[in-house]
């Protein structure tokens, strides 16, 4: 399995303050920042876009935007998500009939390529040609929109189906992902964690993210 990776999701943090933020998680041992960019289409929420992802990148040199685009036109963002400086680009299989395409289109951009899949999605939507194209897998353990929401554990098997058809892929786990709901992630395969309320809301997050951490490594 690829090594551990710990995402914490923005959403749960102050935007006030947001660089500040990046900054704290980085500290903390979070490798990857996890960026919920939500349209109100495809979801029914706004948080941001481009122009703030922008200037988290110039304030946080070096940072890994794992950019989660929850928007009805995915194929529209990947030029504005690569200038702003956005490392991984992973779009909803829900809002597109061509992901082939759109993830050349990401990789023509120099970012990596990601597919989620939202829970009434099957992981078999997710064809071997599609999964052998992008870079990232993500199954989300909620539905998409909002943050601090009830683990859905009835997805975790598609986890497991995943890990067993791509035994060298990043397979990722987002929502009501915490120190309660890690082991089943761990163990069925997951290895890129993303947390927002269970990290944030904790008082101490280095803690949590070094749980979590441990938790796939082990
Ligand atoms: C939900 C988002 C998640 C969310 C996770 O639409 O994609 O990334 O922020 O937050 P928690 O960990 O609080 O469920
Ligand atoms: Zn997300």
């Amino acid at each position: 399995m690829p090594r551990a990776i710990i995402s914490p999701s923005v959403l749960a943090s102050d935007f006030g303050i947001l660089t500040a933020e990046c900054k704290r998680m980085i500290k903390g041992g979070a490798e990857w920042l996890h960026m919920d960019v939500m349209d109100g289409h495809f979801v029914d929420n706004i948080t941001m876009g481009a122009p703030i992802l922008s200037c988290v990148s110039k304030g946080v040199p070096g940072i890994f935007m794992d950019c989660h685009m929850m928007v009805a036109e995915p194929e529209k963002w990947v030029d504005d998500i690569a200038d702003a400086g956005g490392a991984l680009y992973c779009f909803h299989l829900e809002a597109t009939n061509a992901p082939i395409p759109l993830i050349d289109a990401i990789h023509n951009r120099n970012m990596r390529a990601g597919v989620a899949i939202a829970p009434d999605t099957p992981s078999t939507a997710i064809t071997d040609e599609i999964a052998n194209a992008a870079d990232v897998l993500l199954v989300m353990t909620v539905y998409p929109g909002r943050g601090g929401q009830k683990f859905l554990e009835r997805c975790v098997p598609k986890v497991a189906e995943l890990r067993s058809r791509f035994p060298n892929k990043d397979i990722e786990v987002d929502g009501g992902v915490g120190p309660k709901t890690i082991d089943v992630c761990a163990n069925a395969g997951s290895n890129v964690i993303v947390a927002g309320s269970a990290i944030f809301g904790a008082e101490n997050p280095e803690q949590v993210i070094a749980t979590l951490k441990s938790t796939v490594e082990a």
